[in-house]
């Protein structure tokens, strides 16, 4: 039986009582194979087990390299699932909330207002109206932004004065899984302007403006990329090192800043080659800098999202059809890219588990999605040696705990997958099941007429 590399992401493999090789969460005595058998699919599953293991990572990394207070506001974006949110408001985490709901459900799932902090672009009145009603903080991305928020504080809008603000500035530096996920820079190396945050030379600026209108600013924050690993800890040290130089200037200016958010973006090995993100690492890198900054702060936040809740879930998803098409061994599953989004959106890649058969004899497929587009296909251009497949048997798509399901759509009017959390011996279904037409035509306005 191979040692299969992703298996570390809390799963392992044992015989089931008929003696054949299935693939289990550790510590669970139903395997993945089964789950998919008895609740509909295809359904994502996260292990609130290692959900858990991750937020202690990080917590022992910072405890044992960093002296000072450190929260962890995980980035609703990643996986708004609430049965998950909840899991991760018990461990204490606060919340990065990017957009007014995210912040509602926070504070629904009885998040404190002041562990989370909203950080948007495109950030319209209407919006700053809401969270201010809900007073959790903003983390202002543009001048236009900050003067907007004065203003309605001037008309009564808003209260005067709001909550402390945070600002996020653009660290000059950026990093991330692909061109799309960097958020640090004027550039993405392929020519894609970068949208984010309060550019250097305009900082100190939008501090005096802010002061002098009343507004309290004690938060610093970037955030330079998504999905970025070890390889990247250079840049992210730089992105670093000229944020603590510009906190510096701007204590020096007399601002009383207290807190520095360094945003998430950490991002995990989904593939065999890579490597773990290194958290000691990370939290060293940030211990040094503050303390040859001369910084102390109140309070270090971190944003996780991806780092962890990713290879926390896996979707499950069911083959119907195997055939050879011009050659090619084709396995077509019963979801597609609406329902699994990810591949083609960023990575490009996807581990693949062949959860009924994972001893079988290694064969090579395209592995292809239901939907109507020749891009509908989960391995591109690139066969994938698994094993064999047969008609009626699992795949798990790993690291399927973060963007995938919260950008799952309904295209070709597939329904959403189910939801389910794994949370030690229970199986706690999150959905009714895979979404039905009704469920998705309950936002229509019934004003058509539909023979029956
Ligand atoms: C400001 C901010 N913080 C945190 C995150 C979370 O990133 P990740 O899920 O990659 O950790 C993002 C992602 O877009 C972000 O924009």
């Amino acid at each position: 039986m191979e040692q299969y590399w992703w298996l570390y992401k809390g799963f392992e493999i044992h015989k089931n009582e008929e003696g054949q090789n299935k693939v289990y969460f550790k510590s669970y005595p139903i395997d993945l194979e089964s789950i998919a058998r008895y609740n509909p699919t295809p359904v994502y599953v996260m292990n609130a087990d290692r959900v858990k293991e991750k937020v202690a990572t990080v917590r022992r990394a910072f405890s044992t390299y960093y002296k000072g207070k450190v929260a962890i506001h995980y980035a609703v974006k990643a996986n708004y699932i609430p049965h998950l949110l909840q899991l991760l408001a018990e461990m204490g985490c606060g919340v990065d909330a990017a957009s007014p709901n995210e912040a509602r459900l926070g504070l629904r799932l009885g998040i404190p207002a002041e562990k989370i902090m909203f950080t948007g672009t495109s950030v319209s009145d209407a919006d700053m109206k809401e969270l201010t009603s809900m007073k959790v903080r903003i983390n202002i991305d543009s001048f236009s932004q900050l003067q907007r928020l004065v203003h309605m504080m001037k008309t009564g809008e808003v209260p005067s004065p709001p909550l402390p603000l945070s600002i996020r500035i653009n660290p000059n530096v950026g990093a991330g899984g692909d061109q799309y996920s960097i958020t640090g820079g004027a550039k993405t190396a392929e020519g894609i302007p970068i949208k984010f945050g309060i550019e250097e030379k305009k900082i100190l600026q939008a501090f005096d403006y802010a002061y002098k209108n009343g507004l309290v600013v004690d938060t610093l924050h970037f955030h330079i990329g998504s999905g970025w690993l070890a390889q990247d800890m250079a840049a992210f040290q730089r992105a670093l090192h000229n944020v603590l130089r510009i906190y510096r200037e701007l204590m020096d200016a007399g601002f009383s800043l207290t807190r520095l958010d360094v945003g998430g973006g950490t991002g995990i090995r989904n593939r065999e080659e890579q490597s773990h993100f290194p958290w000691d690492k990370y939290a060293i890198v940030i211990a040094t800098s503050l303390e040859e900054a001369d910084i102390k702060l109140e309070l270090l936040i971190l944003e996780p999202g991806a780092g962890l809740v990713s290879d926390s879930g896996v979707m499950l998803t069911t083959v119907n059809t195997v055939e050879e098409k011009n050659g090619v061994e084709h396995v077509y599953v019963d979801s597609g890219m609406g329902i699994f989004p990810s591949v083609r959106l960023y990575h490009g890649w996807c581990e693949i588990v062949n959860v009924s058969h994972p001893d079988g004899p290694i064969r090579e497929y395209a592995v292809d999605g239901n939907a109507c587009e020749t891009g509908d296909t989960f391995t591109y251009d690139q066969l994938r040696p698994l094993p064999e497949v047969r008609e009626g048997d699992v795949l798990a798509f790993l690291d399927a705990g973060d963007y995938a399901y919260p950008e799952s759509s309904t295209y070709c009017l597939r329904g959403r997958a189910h939801v389910m959390l794994r949370k030690g011996d229970q199986l706690i279904a999150c959905t009714r099941g895979v979404e039905s037409l009704d469920e998705i035509m309950s936002r229509f306005i019934p004003n058509y007429s539909e023979s029956k």
